[in-house]
């Protein structure tokens, strides 16, 4: 399958964009330069993947006549970002939809099967009944996507799109393959995934990079579940 032929897949191409991502590639960049670059990538993103958002005629009174415009027509949808690393892509997106509902889904790949855990999720009851945009910066194999969109199709919602920052030929067709709708955007598809199961060329570790936590983690005397 040409993923990116494939008319459910929107790769963002802009010189914005493409800068943003060298950016973010860079293994010298600052974990504070990679965190403001994710945020200012996700609002370019955006502006592609919200497209297709419905609009209502309304008639507003400007200080000097009456003038015919549009508004975004019925609710708010609801962004959905991937613990951790999609919290890197929330605060673009509330940046514009400011009154959008927010819905969190953890998730963690183990490091040795790479098969996505699900540890959190709190969705709101009538998330069924919204556009949802699920964000996560990396498509890798596609699993941690597939198991997110499993969480929100299971809670019946039906408009879902995916927004990612970096994906992998194989997540991207791994993904189209689990689900027959859901729209993907993503500012790259790359070459391929490396025996890490990591992205190649990519960027790395997004959350790492985000949240700085580089290094053995730090063991904690709470029970697993309340780590
Ligand atoms: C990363 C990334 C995705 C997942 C992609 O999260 O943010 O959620 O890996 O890989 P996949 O497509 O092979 O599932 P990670 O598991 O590193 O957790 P984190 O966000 O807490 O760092
Ligand atoms: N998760 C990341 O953060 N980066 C990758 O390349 C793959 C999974």
């Amino acid at each position: 399958m040409a993923v990116e032929n494939n008319e459910r897949v929107t790769v963002v191409d802009h010189p914005l964009v493409r800068h943003k991502l060298a950016v973010m590639r860079d293994e010298n960049t600052s974990g504070i330069t990679f965190r403001q670059a994710v945020h200012e990538i996700t609002m370019l993103e955006a502006y592609e993947a919200t497209k297709h958002l419905l609009t209502v005629p309304v008639e507003v009174k400007t200080p000097i006549a009456p003038a015919s415009c549009e508004t975004i027509a019925g609710h708010e949808p609801v962004i959905v970002p991937i613990l951790r690393a999609g919290l890197g892509m929330l605060d673009g997106m509330l940046e514009v939809i400011p009154t959008a509902p927010v819905a969190h889904l953890g998730m963690y790949r183990n490091e040795t099967t790479h098969e996505p855990i699900e540890y959190y999720a709190k969705m709101p009851g009538y998330i069924a009944e919204r556009q949802v945009f699920v964000v996560d910066p990396m498509l890798a194999t596609g699993g941690s996507l597939i198991a997110a969109i499993q969480a929100l199709r299971s809670r019946g919602v039906k408009d879902l799109v995916a927004m990612v920052i970096v994906a992998s030929p194989e997540g991207v067709e791994a993904v189209l393959e689990a689900d027959s709708d859901v729209r993907l955007f993503t500012c790259a598809i790359d070459e391929g995934l490396n025996e890490d199961a990591y992205i190649v060329p990519g960027l790395g570790d997004a959350g790492d990079r985000i949240f700085q936590t580089f290094g053995t983690p730090v063991t904690s005397d709470l029970e697993p579940a309340h780590r």
